[in-house]
């Protein structure tokens, strides 16, 4: 395998990214590194997002919350993130009542999503028809497109009742015509009740905001260990995912520096998180989907249905092809490897590594998703692995890497040379328990 960080070396900044679309186990990754972080910090997306921790016969499902939630560290919720106070406050609460404190700090230049910029979600993917994403409806398109149009509403206005009036009704003002075409429009847009519920908001958000790029880089400045948790994946990034299939914000590495107020010189690594195979959620093209028996065992037995809106997950073999552009984008130093228990049973396990348009192999990804759809997938074949018993995997895991099926080690090692990337972590399970790290990230730990 290729050789990674140099050990002993220290790691205090690390950012943990997807290198599909989402939903490649980030939750369980950096619960996991999370023991040995002071910080974790997130930095963009929304209530889209939906990480999944399970401990103790417990399961956790974050949305705006980082999923470092669960280790007590001292959580962050960057600017480019775009917050809905309900959700924040109903995670929070759900918290609390299992005994579990919040050390929560909120920027105050993260955007707001209100319950309008939902139904504009709604009506837009309704406009948009055969171009709609498939969205999780839950307002970050239209909440990032007021934010980069500048009529965006941003934490601390929340803290003024002057100002908040003044810059909503301007806003409702911008998004009437839209607004107009859902039909509960009038009983639902009252500025009054929309300013005095927010107001509410802010105030019960006082404590948590401030300057949270002065905290971070604060933290950073004193060898604080600080890990940066992205969400979603490296192919819904609204620049490099598949355009206009992903989500709004840069789910890649650098966004974390925009999306936090940390200079690229103060990241010391980045490890990306993908999956043994490839899921995705919503519309848009997928070369190495299966649509058959295969995809849907995977589906069952992955588990593989939206944390966000239960929607099944369309399912099918790793894409390396679309993993290796992923890399190129995020330049990771390890990779975290998860469910490659799921993929046990089948026979033979493939991997697409190229895709073919009009008989030719293709360089590079393409900025035009609809030659995805022409796209062939080419593939290796595995000798495929035992389907094994949770336990057995537990047990696998306690004992260590060279106790993986031979299969699996074959598997592990190709994908790890074909991006040329060690691998730091592999999960065989949802626990905590089914993991076998092989390099810490924060190495000064
Ligand atoms: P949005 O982010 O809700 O606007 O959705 C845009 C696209 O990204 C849709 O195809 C969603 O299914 C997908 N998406 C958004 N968040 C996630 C996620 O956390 N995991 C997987 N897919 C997501």
């Amino acid at each position: 395998m290729p050789t990674g960080m140099e050990e002993g070396g220290k790691m205090p900044a690390v950012i943990v990214v997807g290198l599909q679309f989402g939903d490649e186990g980030k939750g369980k990754v950096v619960d996991f590194y999370a023991s040995d972080a002071d910080m974790v910090v997130r930095f963009q997306g929304g209530a889209n997002a939906g990480h999944t921790v399970i401990v103790n016969g417990g399961t956790y499902k974050f949305h705006l919350l980082p999923s470092g939630s669960l280790q007590k560290k001292q959580l962050v919720i960057g600017n480019g993130v775009v917050i809905d106070p309900v959700i924040l406050f109903q995670e929070i609460k759900s918290l609390e009542a299992q005994g579990i404190p919040i050390n929560l700090r909120i920027s105050d230049r993260a955007h707001v999503v209100f319950p309008f910029h939902k139904e504009i979600d709604g009506i837009e993917e309704t406009l948009k028809g055969s171009w709609s994403a498939g969205t999780t409806r839950m307002g970050i398109g239209p909440t990032y497109s007021d934010k980069f149009a500048r009529f965006g509403i941003r934490i601390h206005d929340l803290l003024s009742k002057a100002i908040l009036m003044q810059k909503l009704e301007k806003l409702l003002t911008i998004r009437e015509s839209l607004l107009k075409e859902h039909p509960n429009c009038d009983e639902k847009i009252s500025l009054e009740k929309l300013v005095d519920t927010y107001l509410e908001y802010g105030r019960k958000l006082q404590k948590f905001i401030t300057d949270t790029s002065f905290k971070v880089n604060e933290a950073l400045a004193t060898k604080k260990k600080v890990l940066f948790e992205g969400a979603q994946g490296a192919l819904l990034d609204i620049d490099f995912g598949i355009y206009p299939f992903g989500t709004s914000s840069n789910t890649i590495a650098g966004g974390a520096c925009t999306g936090v107020g940390v200079a690229p010189t103060k990241i010391d690594g980045i490890l990306g998180v993908l999956k043994a195979y490839t899921s995705r959620v919503g519309t848009g093209y997928f070369p190495s989907e299966l649509k058959n028996n295969i995809g849907d065992r995977i589906r069952e037995k992955g588990n593989e249905f939206g944390t966000t809106t239960g929607r099944p997950r369309r399912c099918g073999w790793l894409d390396l092809f679309a993993v290796n552009y992923a890399v190129r984008l995020n330049a990771p130093n390890g990779l975290a490897i998860t469910k490659l228990d799921v993929l046990g049973g089948l026979e033979p396990v493939k991997i697409c590594t190229d895709y073919m348009l009009n008989g030719e192999n293709i360089e590079h990804f393409p900025a035009n998703s609809v030659l995805l759809k022409e796209c062939q997938p080419i593939y290796e074949e595995f000798e495929g692995w035992p389907d094994l018993k949770p336990e057995e995997w537990w047990a696998i895991a306690k004992q260590g890497y060279d106790t993986l099926p031979k299969q699996v080690i074959r598997y592990l090692e190709r994908i790890s040379e074909f991006l040329n990337v060690p691998i730091h972590l592999i999960s065989v399970g949802g626990v905590r328990g089914a993991t076998i790290c092989l390099k810490k990230i924060f190495f000064n730990s």
